[in-house]
């Protein structure tokens, strides 16, 4: 009999890769997503691209907050683990609008664990982030680095991770998994899934291809100061279906280390790379000139992130198949079907 697995948040950038991931490994999934950040399209189309497996997934418009609605889906079926996505993760939105983060991240995740306690599921993968490494003081980050909150979004993050040893500390039967991910890029390889963030992109590379597609005129290159190779901010980007990769060897090992408890794992390639070897690398990819704009430095910015990946590849038996190259061709391959993401046109927000 299949595994069944809940993911929330599934419809989002890494969930709808990691669902179709689950889908070809032959689990049953059920996805709850309130659609705050993403289209019920993308669920259609990893059911089409899971083929004959699509038929084992099923997906719900349920905000995790509400209870009532989480209990009833528990209730019909036995899942025997949860991936946890859902969570909003803008992090100037969250500077903002920090109750706002504080309530649907905390609440949403404070729900969905009481409701999984209730009825008897204790297997838990969680999203967490690179986020709460800070300001490195020494690179790689290692799973024993110092944690720190740089804002509200970060905030979240650790509460969470908090939370999560304190009930499995509570109570042994939990066996939780928490997935620090470092900078997520890239799409499927058919372009047919990828990111698709509303208004104006945050982060570099959902920036770059709106550049690239004409959405956008120049990329703002922020920071070209810092103690790097040539001046910008050094990253760990790691392509999205390795890290959907990452979340089914995190279930195998839940679902077969007894001993696990509260672990936690960093998912990324150790390797960093600069804003200017992004650009081109993407520029090589599209053949699109990306034109730059340079400017100060971002507030909030740390100089260079990257992940030692010894822990995840030892203990989860996983590790990274794609580099920047196969990165940039996927986020092209994407970006140049669907210039408009999902909904196909142009968005009057941005
Ligand atoms: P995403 O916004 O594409 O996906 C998150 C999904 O959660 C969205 O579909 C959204 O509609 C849903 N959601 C939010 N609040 C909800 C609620 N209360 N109830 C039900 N659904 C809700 O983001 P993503 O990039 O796929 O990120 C997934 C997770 O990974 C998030 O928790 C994020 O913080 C974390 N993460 C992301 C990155 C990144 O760079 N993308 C890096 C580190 C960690
Ligand atoms: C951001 C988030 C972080 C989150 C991470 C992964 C902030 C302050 N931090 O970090 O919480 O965990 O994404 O999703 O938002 N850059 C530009 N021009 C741009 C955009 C980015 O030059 O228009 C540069 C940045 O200065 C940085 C690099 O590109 O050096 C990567 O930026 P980004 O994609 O936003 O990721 P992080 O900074 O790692």
């Amino acid at each position: 009999m299949s595994k069944s697995i809940l993911v929330t948040g599934g419809a989002g950038y890494i969930g709808s890769h990691t669902v179709l991931q689950l889908l070809q490994g032959g689990f049953r999934v059920v996805v709850v997503d309130n659609l705050d950040n993403s289209s019920d399209i993308a669920i259609k189309r990893v059911a089409e691209l899971a083929g004959e497996f699509g038929k084992n997934l099923s997906s719900q418009k349920i905000d995790l907050r509400d209870k009532d609605a989480l209990t009833k889906i528990f209730s019909s079926t036995n899942f025997d683990a949860v991936i946890h996505f859902a969570g909003l993760k803008a992090v100037g939105e969250s500077v903002q609008k920090p109750l706002h983060y504080y309530n649907n991240n905390l609440i949403g995740t404070i729900t969905l664990l009481e409701v999984m306690a209730a009825h008897g599921c204790k297997k838990l993968v969680f999203s967490s982030s690179a986020t709460v490494y800070g300001w490195p003081k020494e690179v790689p980050c290692t799973e024993e680095s110092p944690l720190f909150a740089m804002n509200p979004y970060g905030r979240t993050k650790l509460i969470i991770e908090d939370i999560c040893r304190d009930i499995q500390r509570g109570d042994p039967d939990w066996k939780i998994i928490l997935l620090k991910y470092f900078n997520p890029v890239g799409a499927h390889s058919s372009g047919y899934i990828g990111e698709d963030p509303r208004g104006i992109p945050n982060n570099l590379m959902p920036f770059i291809q709106q550049v690239a597609v004409g959405r956008r005129p120049a990329l703002t290159v922020y920071g070209t100061d810092y103690p790097t190779k040539d001046g910008t901010g050094v990253r760990d980007y790691i392509h999205v279906v390795d890290l959907a990769d990452g979340h089914i060897a995190a279930l195998q090992k839940l679902f077969e280390d007894s001993n696990i408890g509260c672990e936690v794992y960093n998912l990324g390639t150790g390797k960093g790379t600069s804003v200017l070897e992004m650009v081109a690398a993407f520029e090589k990819a599209s053949g699109k000139k990306i034109p730059l704009v340079m400017a100060g430095r971002r507030p909030g910015d740390a100089a260079i992130v990257y992940a030692s990946t010894a822990k995840a590849e030892k203990e989860l038996k996983w590790k990274t198949n794609y580099g920047i190259e196969e990165m940039c061709r996927d986020q092209w391959n994407w970006a140049s079907k669907n210039p408009y993401g999902y909904c196909g046109l142009p968005d009057n927000s941005n």
